[in-house]
């Protein structure tokens, strides 16, 4: 039997995994990690690079790499790879894709279906891009599946009991909050919030802020100066993010954790090194507003679920911010209860999409889950109010009917127009699209009626039929969501551009443009540090970038090893050449105290 593959498409991480008879199983990536970053980069040769190898070039290429692209997801926004563009779906395409080559490879075989997972709070159009990315991935998208539905599966799959589940995710991007009843292998989603733009992410770049802050403090340099170009900005800006998050992953374990960027910036040919101590206590007060922010949408989701939080008989917790310790108690302290990670919480979602992609393959008896609308929907009438057709939180998939009648006399026309969320001024909510509806029976105002059928549907997409009593006339509309919906062309042509550009021998590649961004890198050093380098330094750099240099020109076999090979040198001549700059500031201190 054909597999069909699960996908967890994450701002930072995205993960693949199939039903192995009864047991879910994730995919490693050619790189032996479940995890592959999601980031996507364009090499020097013009091949796309995803994962790790993108992510490795991030730093001495900004402008050639791209992260956290799931947050832009829906928007109408182009992505500029060094010289090229890409809608968002392209680039979340080639990150799927690359996650289709890897478990083809594992499984030995071509898998043409997926069900790939979103926030639950995700609006239609960016459902709608995520089903795009998925097909040009080259994949029939089976279905979209929300995540917390998905980690509901992953902690649920044995259970029978009769619960009330309040899953809790906080990511990388997002942060989701959704309260699911399961009943005998049956999940139903009672309630969902949410924020779509608050995650991990966004603590990093606090602590990033952090630490400019205290380099301008102790160095009076000013990281966001005018004096930095662009270019070097970006490089700065990444170095922190990356220094930021590993510092806060590190704070997890620790109670307090150093950060070193050497050369974080030249003065006058002078260079600056960043270092600081950060503690946890420290980290928590920089991302405490974050975590308050997790607050209001639970609340929300609580209210709506109409439950206490005393009904609730487990409280899942998922996404890799979840292992803060301040955020696990800022749970803990909310419901009363003490909790753990039962599943690992990056693991989760995965796991739970491949369940419920062995469901869509008859391995496992079929659990029913019913998912809800995340926001309301309707149409603008009189006086420019919002007439929901279809409140919030309904059970979907669902069709609902609403009669209307004309305003003008021998009305023959009516705007259509569309709209998605809770407020009562219909443009003050977010625009799915319009249509005009011809073919209304001439009548006084008041006489004619027209109903209006909304069509919701698994995945979160809509259909808007309009049609007249009298004259019969129907019309049903696929309108335009805020973001132009690709068509099946459209979808074809960037299936061909990125399944040739996301190649098999991508990994080579990969290497490859790993190893030039660390030739520039070191020669970059040399070339900037030339006072500080001492001659022995010097030539052990020089040998290691030729060495390098060789196995890229010749000997493909040797790129890895060749690559560590340097990097260890160039870590320890930076290490040296900070220390010599040290000691001969204080001299120079000394002398002049003297
Ligand atoms: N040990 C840790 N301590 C603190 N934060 C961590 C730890 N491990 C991972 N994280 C953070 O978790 C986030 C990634 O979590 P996850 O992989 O669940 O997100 P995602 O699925 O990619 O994103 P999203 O679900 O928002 O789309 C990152 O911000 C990362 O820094
Ligand atoms: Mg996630």
């Amino acid at each position: 039997m054909r597999n069909i593959l699960g996908i967890d498409f994450g701002t930072t991480n995205s993960l693949i995994g199939y039903l192995d008879k009864d047991t879910p199983k994730l995919i490693p990536n050619s790189r032996d990690s479940l995890l592959t970053p999601s980031v996507v980069g364009m090499s020097e040769t013009g091949d796309l690079l995803v994962g790790e190898a993108a992510k490795n070039q991030s730093i001495a290429f900004p402008d050639r790499t791209v992260a956290s692209i799931k947050r832009m997801l829906g928007e109408d926004k182009t992505i500029t790879l060094g010289k090229e563009q890409f809608t968002p779906q392209e680039i979340a395409g080639a990150i799927i894709k690359r996650l289709k080559l890897d478990a083809e490879e594992h499984l030995g075989e071509i898998v043409e279906e997926a069900v790939i997972t979103v926030p639950a709070y995700f609006s239609d159009a960016q459902r709608q891009a995520v089903k795009d990315a998925g097909e040009i991935a080259g994949f029939v998208v089976e279905r979209i599946l929300n995540e917390p539905t998905a980690a509901a599966l992953a902690y649920g799959i044995n259970s029978e009991s009769k619960d009330t589940i309040m899953v809790y995710d906080f990511g990388g991007g997002t942060f989701d909050v959704s309260i699911i009843r399961a009943r005998e292998g049956a999940f139903r989603v009672l309630a969902t919030n949410g924020d779509v733009k608050l995650g991990g992410d966004d603590m990093d770049w606090a602590i990033a802020e952090w630490l400019k802050k205290n380099f301008k403090k102790s160095e009076k340099v000013d990281l966001e100066g005018k004096e930095i170009d662009e270019i070097q900005r970006r490089v700065i800006q990444q170095r922190l993010k990356d220094a930021a998050e590993t510092a806060k992953k590190d704070l997890t374990e620790h109670l307090e954790t150093t950060i070193n960027l050497p050369f974080i910036y030249t003065e006058s040919e002078e260079p600056k090194h960043l270092k600081a101590t950060l503690s946890r206590t420290q980290l928590e007060e920089i991302i405490e507003p974050f975590i308050e922010k997790t607050k209001s949408p639970l609340e929300k989701s609580m209210k709506d679920a109409k439950l206490k939080y005393e009904d609730l008989d487990s409280i899942l917790l998922v996404g890799g911010t979840t292992r803060i310790p301040k955020v696990k108690q800022f749970v803990e302290d909310l419901v009363g209860k003490t909790l753990e990670h039962k599943v690992d919480p990056e693991q989760s979602v995965a796991l739970g999409a491949a369940i419920q992609a062995g469901v869509k393959r008859g391995k496992l008896q079929e659990m029913v889950i019913v998912d809800v609308a995340p926001h309301s929907l309707g149409i603008e009438v009189k006086d420019g109010k919002f007439s929901v057709i279809i409140p919030r939180n309904t059970a979907i998939p669902c069709s609902k009917k609403k009669p209307y009648v004309t305003t003008q006399d021998m009305q023959t026309e009516a705007q259509i127009t569309v709209y998605q969320g809770e407020k009562e001024v219909a443009s003050a909510n977010p625009k799915l699209g319009d249509f005009v509806f011809s073919g209304i029976d001439s009548q006084e105002a008041g006489k004619a009626l027209v109903d209006v059928l909304f069509d919701y549907d698994i995945n979160g997409i809509v259909k808007v039929t309009a049609k007249d009593r009298a004259t019969k006339k129907v019309k049903s509309v696929s309108f335009k969501t805020s973001q132009k919906r690709l068509t099946a062309e459209e979808v074809r042509e960037a299936q061909l551009e990125i399944g040739v550009r996301t190649s098999q021998k991508e990994n080579e590649i990969g290497e490859t443009s790993e190893a030039n961004a660390l030739i520039y890198e070191a020669e970059a050093f040399i070339r900037d540090r030339k006072k500080f380098i001492e001659k022995p330094t010097k030539d052990s750099l020089r040998t290691a970038i030729a060495n390098l240099q060789r196995a890229i020109d010749h000997d493909e076999d040797k790129v890895k090893s060749e690559i560590e090979h340097l990097q260890i040198i160039l870590s320890d001549a930076e290490i040296t050449v900070m220390s010599a700059e040290d000691e001969q500031k204080n001299e120079e201190k000394e002398q002049k105290d003297e």
